[in-house]
C-alpha cells in the first residue's frame, strides 16, 4: 500500500508551516506566501550514504583542531574577496541571492575566469543548457580550462558526481531546481530547497569541498525564498541593484567567516560585471547643481568609506493624508526625522508629500546619513539649495541633538578625496587629526545646520 499522504500549507518566505490555508502568515506577516505541499507519511531522513560516521562526530579538544590559514581560495575579484571576507573558505556554504536577471550566474561564471588554474570547478546548472553556459562563457571571455559543466537537477547525482571528482569548487544554479526524489513535493518547494540545503551542508563540511548556491527572490513567493534556508548556509550574500541601472551592489547579510558589513560595487557592462575600485565618484555623477533637496552625504559601508548622493522633493499636497515615499531608505525613520523637523525646527511638512530617493540603487541603514537626509527635506520644503562642496553627516536624536558618529576622519578624508571642501559634523565629535584644505563645521543641533550652511 502507498504510504499515507498529507498536505500542510507552508510560507514560501519564512518556512512557517499549517495544517490551514491562511492569506497572510502568521510566521512573518507576508500576504499569499501560503502554499500547499505533500507530505508523506513517512518522515523524511537524510540520504542513506551520507549519515556522518560516528568517529567523525566524536567531540575534540579545541586546542587540538588543526587550522590552516590558506584555507582561503581567492576568487580573483577584489570586490568579491572583500564581501566575503577575505576569499572562500574551504568546506563553506555560501548562498548568493536575489531577484532573477540580477546577475548572479554571471558573476560566479565570471569569477571562474579569474580563479586559479589549479582549482578545477564543476558548474552544476540547471536552468540553463551546457551550450547556453558556454555561450555566456564565450561572452565573458571565461576559457573555461578547468570548468565541467553538469546539467543536472537530480540531488543523488550530483552527489555521487561531486564525491567522484572532488573538485576544488562547486557552483550549483540554482538551488530551487534541484530536488530529492525521496520528497514527494515540486522542486522549488520549501520542504525541497529545505532538504536539499542541509543536504549540500552536509557534503560541503564532510568532503571539505566549498559550494555556492545560487537562491533566487521572489517577491509573488512562487518559488521558496532563501530566507528559508538562510540559517543553514555559513554565508548568505546578497546581489541587489536597480535592473535598469547599471550599478550592482554585492552585499553580506550573514557570514561567519568575516565581516557582515562589507560591500562590493560593481558594473554589469556588455562584458559581464566590472569592478569599481572608486564607488564614491560612480555615485557622485551627473548631481545636480543649483536645484534644492540634494545634500551629500559619507557613509561607512563596512571598513569603507562612500559618498552619497541624497535627493529629497517636497510638493504641496491637496489631500489630507500626505505622501510619504523613501527609495533606498527606512519609511519609518523618514517619518522620525520629519516628526523632529517639525517639533524641533517649526518646519511644517503635514501639507506637502515628501519623496525621498538615495541615488544609484543604494540602501542607507546608517543613523550617521540622518543630519544631510533632515536638511535635504528641510531644503526641499523651504527652497534653499545645500551648497555643492558640502557634506554632511551626523546622527539626530529625538530631542534635535546631533550625536556622534563613528570613524568620522575616514568618512571626511573621503569626502576630500572627491573635491569637497566643507564638512558639517556633530559639535561633541573629536577628529584624530587636522584634516587640511577642509572647513568643519561643528553643530550640536539640526536647527544650527540651517543657520551656518
Ligand atoms: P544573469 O547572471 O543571468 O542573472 P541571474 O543569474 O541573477 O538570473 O544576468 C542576466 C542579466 O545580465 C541579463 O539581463 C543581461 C545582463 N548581462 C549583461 O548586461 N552583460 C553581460 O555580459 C552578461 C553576461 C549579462
Ligand atoms: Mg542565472
Amino acid at each position: 500500500m502507498p504510504a499515507k499522504t498529507k498536505t500542510v500549507f507552508v510560507c514560501s518566505q519564512c518556512g512557517y508551516t499549517s495544517p490551514k490555508w491562511a492569506g497572510k502568515c502568521s510566521g512573518c506577516g507576508e500576504w499569499n506566501t501560503m502554499q500547499e505541499e505533500i507530505v508523506s507519511a513517512e518522515k523524511s531522513k537524510p540520504m542513506p550514504e551520507s549519515r556522518i560516521s560516528k568517529i567523525a562526530a566524536a567531540p575534540v579538544k579545541l586546542k587540538e583542531i588543526e587550522y590552516f590559514d590558506e584555507n582561503r581560495i581567492s576568487t580573483g575579484i577584489k570586490e568579491f574577496d572583500r564581501v566575503l571576507g577575505g576569499g572562500i573558505v574551504k568546506g563553506s556554504l555560501v548562498l548568493i541571492s536575489g531577484e532573477p536577471g540580477i546577475g548572479k550566474s554571471t558573476i560566479l561564471l565570471q569569477m571562474c575566469k579569474y580563479i586559479n588554474e589549479e582549482t578545477s570547478i564543476l558548474y552544476i546548472s540547471g536552468e540553463e543548457s551546457p551550450r547556453q553556459i558556454k555561450m555566456r562563457a564565450e561572452r565573458l571571455e571565461v576559457s573555461g580550462e578547468n570548468i565541467t559543466v553538469f546539467a543536472e537537477t537530480d540531488m543523488a547525482a550530483i552527489k555521487e558526481r561531486v564525491l567522484e571528482k572532488k573538485p576544488g569548487l562547486v557552483i550549483i544554479d540554482s538551488i530551487q531546481t534541484i530536488s530529492r526524489e525521496d520528497i514527494s513535493s515540486a522542486p522549488g518547494s520549501v520542504s525541497q530547497v529545505k532538504e536539499c540545503t542541509s543536504e549540500f551542508m552536509r557534503l560541503a563540511k564532510n568532503s571539505g569541498i566549498p559550494i555556492f548556491l545560487i537562491g533566487h527572490v521572489n517577491k509573488e513567493g512562487s518559488i521558496a525564498g532563501p530566507k528559508v534556508m538562510e540559517h543553514m548556509v555559513d554565508a548568505v550574500l546578497y546581489f541587489e541593484g536597480e535592473r535598469s541601472l547599471d550599478c550592482r551592489i554585492l552585499r553580506a547579510v550573514k557570514n561567519r567567516f568575516g565581516s557582515t558589513n562589507e560591500i562590493g560595487v560593481f558594473e554589469m557592462a556588455n562584458d559581464g560585471l566590472r569592478e569599481i575600485d572608486n564607488p564614491s565618484k560612480m555615485f557622485m555623477q551627473g548631481k545636480p547643481e543649483g536645484v534644492s533637496g540634494i545634500a551629500t552625504v559619507s557613509l561607512l559601508e563596512g571598513s569603507r568609506p562612500i559618498i552619497a548622493e541624497i535627493q529629497a522633493l517636497v510638493s504641496s499636497t491637496p489631500f489630507p493624508a500626505p505622501r510619504r515615499v523613501a527609495t533606498g531608505y527606512d519609511y519609518n525613520r523618514l517619518n522620525l526625522l520629519i516628526a523632529v523637523l517639525e517639533k524641533r525646527c517649526g518646519l511644517y511638512f503635514g501639507a506637502s508629500d515628501a519623496y525621498l530617493n538615495i541615488i544609484g540603487g543604494l540602501r542607507i541603514s546608517e543613523p550617521a546619513a540622518d543630519l544631510a537626509i533632515a536638511t535635504a527635506l528641510a531644503s526641499g520644503l523651504k527652497d534653499f539649495i545645500i551648497p555643492s562642496d558640502t557634506v554632511l553627516i551626523g546622527e539626530i536624536g529625538l530631542a534635535g541633538e546631533t550625536r556622534i558618529v563613528s570613524s568620522i576622519d575616514k568618512r571626511i578624508l573621503e569626502a576630500k578625496k572627491l573635491g569637497f571642501t566643507r564638512c558639517v559634523i556633530p559639535a561633541k565629535n573629536k577628529l584624530l587629526s587636522e584634516i587640511k584644505g577642509m572647513e568643519i563645521i561643528r553643530v550640536s543641533s539640526l536647527r544650527e545646520v540651517f543657520s551656518k550652511l
